[in-house]
């Protein structure tokens, strides 16, 4: 099925060593060109200024720096001059204050045990956190989590709701795997959500495709192992397309 999306493509700083960055931004424009789809280039949880530079000078369209790990003044501080030298290139800048827990696997832990150890955004200041950095998206923390848990973790929604009132710029979630369906539409349709990652679904549905493919398999050309593969993430991506076109709150035109 072709869903005419418009999309966002994503690295971590583990995926740009892998892929190199002039590669992943090649295949990008490559694609663009092919299927005149509008696509974002992101780096992915940037863990420093200098990381997100060097994305900003190989030609990514958004950085998210992630400063959750800094104290606030020190976050602010970085972010503020990130943007800055970001908007003078027309990069978008994503930010983090509150620290989005959990990584991008499967989990045995109940998503409570995880959420319970975070600081759940605050929406008074994160409006002066955004005010201060002049940030195009912030990055919140509700209840999302990274990685696929045993239940869904659920979303403080009515969270969500002060944050959209108070804070000028766009929001984003990350954790889009494994989330109840009722919530991330609910969470849409507040309206300033412009950005929902998702990673451990794609990367789960590799996995088992290829696995399943190369048992009882002798096959040695990718080209012919590889074709189920992709299928099972398209399928991934296509049902998140389905899910995430709920309402038009739109990041493209603003870079
Ligand atoms: P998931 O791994 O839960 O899909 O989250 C991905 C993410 O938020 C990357 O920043």
């Amino acid at each position: 099925m072709n869903q005419q999306a418009s999309l966002i493509v994503e690295t971590s700083s583990g995926e740009m060593e892998h892929f190199g960055m002039k590669n992943f931004l090649s295949l990008i424009d490559n694609y663009r060109q092919e299927t005149d789809l509008e696509i974002l280039t992101n780096f992915d949880h940037g863990p420093g200024l200098e990381e997100c530079q060097a994305a900003i000078e190989a030609g990514y369209n958004l950085v998210h720096f992630d400063g959750s790990h800094l104290p606030y003044e020190e976050n602010v501080k970085i972010t503020k001059i990130l943007v800055e030298q970001a908007h003078q290139k027309g990069v978008l800048v994503e930010a983090e204050m509150d620290r989005i827990l959990g990584e991008s696997r499967a989990h045995l832990e109940t998503p409570e045990s995880i959420q319970a150890s975070g600081s759940y955004t605050d929406p008074d200041r994160a409006a002066a956190f955004v005010a201060e950095t002049g940030c195009d998206i912030l990055a919140v923390f509700i209840g999302n989590l990274h990685g696929v848990y045993q239940q869904e973790p659920r979303l403080d929604l009515e969270r969500l709701r002060l944050i959209a009132q108070k804070v000028p710029c766009f929001l984003s979630l990350h954790g889009g795997s494994g989330l109840l369906e009722d919530d991330v539409k609910e969470a849409i349709q507040i309206g300033k959500i412009v950005k929902i990652n998702v990673n451990t679904e794609l990367r789960l549905a590799y996995r088992t495709t290829l696995e399943n493919v190369l048992r009882g398999s002798d096959e040695v050309a990718i080209y012919k192992i590889m074709p189920p593969v992709i299928a099972a993430v398209q399928k991934v991506v296509e049902e998140k397309i389905q899910l995430f076109r709920q309402k038009q709150t739109c990041l493209f035109g603003h870079q």
